[in-house]
């Protein structure tokens, strides 16, 4: 019998690629092998996002095309994962009946077994959320079945999932259900196993990391342990050289976190901390949990404690309610910290959450305008930042290697590129002098010093 062949298509948050490669895995244990096209794979699966309506509505399209391919290739098995499949459930199937699975966000780790019940006609939607859930041990293979991965000394490792927080306008608590922390006995096993196969970096991931151990106790000895803890006990892990983390909800973020900053020369100076505006009104009908001011602080003593770090940001403009003053709060606190980098969206309403029901819907062109000013201003700020970059020397993570070139990145996470042939292999750490800044990037030639 010909090998069955899978094709995962992922949209949205790293969570989502993380999980892609846990569903891969699961696929690869029973005799499921990767393929390379969707139009072409036995077994499709999208991955889906729902954090805006855009995302979704891309998930929808993608499956109005895959009906056609379906119908002249009725073998085709198509699964539905992530969070739009936990947030529409059966409904996916009403509208679109060529889909044979829907799996909610719990559930990806018995997706093989799932797959295997549904064929036999079983239920064809599993999304049921439990609120004392436990993030299965998972441990990675080295299987050939599975693709190779794009940048295999890089890897993403979940250290919880869902989210408690409930700000106004996020669909995450609904769709990912009630945050649950990882065992930090299965994280640092499973960062081993990757370290021992390779992989230089690691980036811990989960919706707001800050709380890790707070709703349940993730190490048997000790009931505080927290993500202070689980940072310092991951950098011990020899062979690892790079540390990150994402996401930080700023409400969160302790003292005791802050200082990791300064004491683990492995963790990257580089955090995204989400402000989401700079409206205390808008800050609190969002729920978010802190003022202007508290942002503000907490970006002073992350500074203090390491100088050279890098912070980036998300902001949503035109949240219902939003006026031209509290934008102008916005760009004034855009002006004050000066972020390296932002995410910046335009208000969205999605289904369940508290936003979408308050008045006041601000108009899609003044967010878009609003938008545009926001962007126009962070462009030339990430510019200004770049440049402050410029005679410097820099440790590189070499990402790429070509025959006319190189690129990789800093601690800081900024891009590198080399316009030269570098004596070196994807995956080594090489110095860099930064000779150009670019909006979005910088040019580096090697060096031999070594300063960060
Ligand atoms: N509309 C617009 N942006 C949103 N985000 C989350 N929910 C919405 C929404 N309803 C943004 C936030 C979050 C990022 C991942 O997506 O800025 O930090
Ligand atoms: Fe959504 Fe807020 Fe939770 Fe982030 S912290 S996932 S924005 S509810």
């Amino acid at each position: 019998m010909m090998p069955r062949r899978y094709y995962i298509k992922t949209f949205g948050c790293q969570m989502n690629e993380r999980d892609a490669e846990i569903m891969a895995q699961s696929l690869a244990g029973d005799g499921y092998l990767a393929g390379d096209s969707l139009e072409q794979a036995d077994l499709v699966i999208i991955n889906t996002c729902s954090v805006r309506a855009k995302a979704e509505q891309k998930v929808m399209s993608l499956l109005g095309f895959l009906r056609k391919i379906k119908a002249s290739r009725p073998e085709m098995r198509l699964c539905v994962a992530g969070c739009v499949a936990q947030q529409e459930g059966a409904r996916i199937i009403e509208r679109m009946p060529h889909v044979d699975l829907v799996i909610g966000t719990q559930h990806i780790y018995r997706i093989a077994e799932l797959l295997e019940a549904a064929r036999l006609g079983g239920q064809r939607t599993v999304i049921d959320l439990q609120d004392n859930y436990q993030i299965p041990r998972f441990l990675p293979q080295s299987q050939k079945c599975l693709p190779p991965p794009v940048r295999p000394f890089r890897k993403f490792v979940t250290i919880m999932q869902g989210c408690n927080n409930f700000c106004t306008y996020c669909v995450v608590p609904y769709t990912r259900g009630r945050e649950v922390s990882r065992s930090a006995k299965d994280i640092i096993d499973e960062i081993k196993v990757l370290v021992e196969s390779g992989v230089i970096e690691i980036t811990l991931l989960g919706q707001n990391v800050n709380s890790y151990g707070r709703t349940n106790q993730v190490d048997t000895e000790n009931p505080d342990y927290g993500f202070a803890d689980l940072l310092g006990q991951v950098a011990k892990i020899s062979g690892l050289k790079r540390l990150r983390f994402t996401t930080s909800h700023p409400k969160d973020l302790s003292e005791a976190l802050i200082r990791c900053f300064a004491d683990i020369p492995k963790l990257c100076p580089q955090l995204h901390l989400p402000v989401q505006a700079g409206s205390d009104r808008i800050l609190r009908i969002m729920n978010r949990h802190y003022t202007v001011a508290d942002y503000l602080e907490k970006v002073n003593r992350l500074r203090k404690a390491c100088p050279a770090i890098a912070l980036t940001t998300d902001i949503i403009v035109g949240f219902p309610g939003e006026t031209e003053a509290d934008f102008s709060g916005t760009m004034d606190l855009l002006d004050q910290v000066r972020f390296h980098g932002s995410f910046s969206f335009k208000y969205s309403d999605r289904p369940g959450t508290r936003a979408c029901k308050l008045a006041d819907k601000v108009d899609e062109m003044v967010k878009a305008e609003r938008l545009a000013r926001f962007q126009a201003r962070q462009d030339a700020l990430s510019l200004e930042r770049n440049r402050e970059y410029v005679g410097e020397v820099r440790a590189v993570l070499v990402e790429e290697v070509s025959s006319s070139g190189a690129r990789g990145r800093t601690g800081t996470n900024h891009l590198v590129h080399f316009q030269e042939t570098l004596p070196c292999r994807p995956g080594d750490l090489v110095n860099a002098r930064i000779v150009h800044a670019g909006q979005h990037s910088l040019q580096g030639r090697l060096a031999e010093k070594e300063e960060s």
